[in-house]
């Protein structure tokens, strides 16, 4: 019982001293997201597209990421041609219909192992445009 107070004691320094020891570890954490945040800013080393800059516009990087290098949603880099797995397990050929497809009607063809995406209001001219941006992503 009389050494419980300097077990006690003995605990909060254990605890004070490993949040101390991961201080360091937060604050370079911290500057790396700063960094990445400046870095995606950055201006690239060729100027941007007219489809990059409107899909950036128009909240698709929030899902298939600023460069279209994917998220929460699939990745653009290099699906042109490719085969797609889709959600009721048959595969289909990344043409420019089905691209054109999946951003116009977006849940006529559900990539397997990704949730919903939402509706847009793009123009056809605009779809075309993002679709050539696409195309161009190796
Ligand atoms: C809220 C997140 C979200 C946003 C915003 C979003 N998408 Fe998507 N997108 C998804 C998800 C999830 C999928 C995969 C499921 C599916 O096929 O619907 C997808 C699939 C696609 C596909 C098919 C990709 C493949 O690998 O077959 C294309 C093309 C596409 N999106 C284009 C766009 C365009 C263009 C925009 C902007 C107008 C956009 N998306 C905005 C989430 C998003």
């Amino acid at each position: 019982m009389a050494s419980r107070p300097s077990d006690h004691a003995r605990r909060i320094e254990a605890v004070t001293s490993k949040l101390a020891a991961l201080l360091p570890i937060a604050s370079v954490a911290a500057a790396a997201l700063v960094f990445a945040a400046c870095g995606e800013e950055r201006a690239p080393d060729k100027p941007m597209s007219e489809g990059q800059v409107l899909m950036r516009n128009s909240g698709c990087s929030a899902c298939h990421g600023p460069n279209g290098e994917g998220g929460m949603a699939p990745s653009w880099r290099g699906i042109y041609m490719s085969e797609v797995m889709l959600a009721d397990d048959t595969r289909v050929l990344v043409d420019d219909e089905y691209l054109i497809r999946s951003i116009k009607d977006p849940l006529a063809q559900q990539v397997k192992g990704f949730t919903q995406m939402p509706p847009n209001t793009l123009t056809d001219a605009q779809v075309l445009l993002i679709v050539d941006y696409i195309k161009s992503l190796k």
